[in-house]
């Protein structure tokens, strides 16, 4: 039974246009990864209720778009405030609905809010421009107009954040929006809305539909002619179905998709504090974030060292149902989450893989699993090739800087890549020749509202965060203004 200190914020049915809606197609079972119980039902939406939360949401468009900055700004302020208020409930929230151990949703919710209030300042300095005139009796002039109804699909690994990582630029630029959470974590969305509904943000602005067919539910927010910009966060499969499904009516689109992070570590490094960022970025939310360490590269000559020091790190890792006090991994999301672990494993063993710790189911519950540490690594492993998403720790060594980079991008991806050394002049070499949107040097912690976040090749289109990620809610509107006289 999960025990909140305001219960009113457990909300079970869709918000469209600022009240609650139920689903006409039925409800959708929430249930807790750490023990397998239901924590509730939710309304189930169709695609029809999609439909009418897009009305909604075009609606209030036309009136929200023509508030100003200011007005918009402080009304989620109010919002951001009542989010870290409730910081607790919604942390407990999302343990119970996703798995993360307690103390990290709650950082979650922080990480979450952080975007509220960054796009509430952001928003009123965002500028047109004047340009420079191409004849006397003309004047040039460009400015920023809010893109419309923007359709949302967010992941189940960050219930809170991906959400205002969206919205957050989204409404601070006039936008209005329809959401669509994963049916495995609704809960948050909900309350997220809860919270806005409290704050004042007017009906319709904000709108969220749980629905347990996303692909009925994904055609609306892609092909709406109402809707201008659809965002998505989550695999490169699906971003790239959704992507063509987007270009039936020409929409903006920002996609944040899958990753294959190399983490590398040559022979200068601290290898310390190398360890302690490797098991932070490997183990972060249970291995389940699209920028969590998938390959672990580290120098021939240090090799016996960091894997030494790594095992040990990994072996003190506490693995628990996230409600644990002390809990740092908790379960995977789902059963096919851990079949999949599964099946990574049993290929890795067929091909020669070399098993330090774990590689097996852990005995807490059918999510869990155990934290693995894994070296003797070949190139035709799918763990070396695959976005693993999973805690499993995967070691493989190298010579050269220009073997290491030239490995590190061999794959499609390009979201996040981190790199341990000392030499100054490898850090800005390296960092230049990683094919990454992302890159981090001697440290494995570079989440922030403030900095973009976005990936290159088929990682991504656009980015989230900083004065980058509301640039695309905006339309840059070129005023050419004739008849002056001089
Ligand atoms: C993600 O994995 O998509 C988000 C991770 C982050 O914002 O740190």
């Amino acid at each position: 039974m999960l025990k909140l200190k305001d219960a009113s914020l457990l909300k079970t049915n869709n918000y469209i246009n600022g009240t609650w809606h139920a689903g006409s197609a039925g409800t959708i079972d929430v249930f807790n990864p750490a023990n397998g119980e239901l924590i509730t039902k939710v309304a189930d939406a169709s695609a029809e209720d999609t439909e009418l939360a897009v009305e909604a949401a075009a609606a209030a468009f036309a009136t929200w778009s023509k508030t100003t900055a200011k007005h918009r700004s402080d009304l989620m302020r109010n919002w951001f405030n009542l989010v870290l208020e409730n910081a607790e409930d919604l942390g407990a929230i999302m343990t119970a609905e996703q798995g993360k151990p307690l103390a990290e949703a709650i950082g979650e919710i922080k990480y979450a809010a952080s975007f509220i209030e960054y796009y509430a300042e952001e928003c009123k300095r965002v500028m047109g421009s004047t340009i420079p005139t191409i004849a006397v009796n003309r004047r040039l002039q460009t400015y920023k107009q809010p893109v419309g109804v923007v359709g949302c699909i967010t992941p189940w690994n960050f219930p809170a954040a991906m959400i205002t990582r969206k919205s957050g630029p989204a409404l601070a630029a006039g936008c209005t929006v329809v959401i669509k959470p994963d049916a495995a974590t609704p809960l948050s969305a909900f309350a997220l809305c809860e919270l806005a509904h409290r704050a004042g943000i007017p009906p319709g602005v904000i709108n969220v539909v749980a629905a347990s067919d996303s692909q009925a539910v994904g055609l609306v927010l892609t092909q709406h002619p109402k809707i201008g910009k659809f965002t998505f966060t989550g695999s490169t499969a699906i971003g790239k179905l959704l992507m063509a499904q987007c270009a039936s009516t020409v929409k903006k689109i920002s996609l944040e998709l899958g990753g294959n992070a190399p983490f590398i570590v040559f022979d200068d490094a601290h290898i310390d504090d190398a360890v302690t960022h490797c098991v932070a970025t490997k183990f972060r939310n249970c291995g389940q974030t699209c920028v969590c360490t998938n390959r672990i590269f580290v120098q021939e000559s240090i090799a016996e060292e960091f894997t030494a020091k790594l095992q040990t790190a990994i072996s003190a890792l506490k693995v628990a149902d996230g409600f644990e006090p002390g809990a740092i991994m908790g379960p995977l999301i789902n059963t096919r989450a851990v079949e999949k672990m599964d099946n990574f494993i049993a290929d890795a063993k067929s091909k020669g893989v070399k098993v330090l710790l774990g590689g097996d189911r852990h005995e807490l519950g059918q999510c869990f699993y155990q934290p693995t540490l894994l070296t003797n690594i070949s190139d035709d492993m799918r763990l070396a090739k695959e976005e693993i998403f999973g805690p499993i720790a995967a070691v493989q060594t190298f010579k050269t800087e220009d073997e290491v980079v030239a490995r590190a991008n061999d794959t499609n991806y390009g979201l996040a890549a981190y790199f341990f050394t000392r030499d100054i002049g490898r850090v800005m070499r390296v960092s230049e020749n990683l094919q990454y949107g992302i890159v981090c040097s001697n440290s494995g912690v570079f989440s922030t509202e403030v900095a973009p976040f976005g990936g290159w090749k088929q990682s991504g289109i656009g980015s989230e965060g900083g004065k980058e990620g509301i640039a695309d809610f905006y339309v840059t509107k070129f005023h050419s203004i004739g008849g002056i006289d001089s």
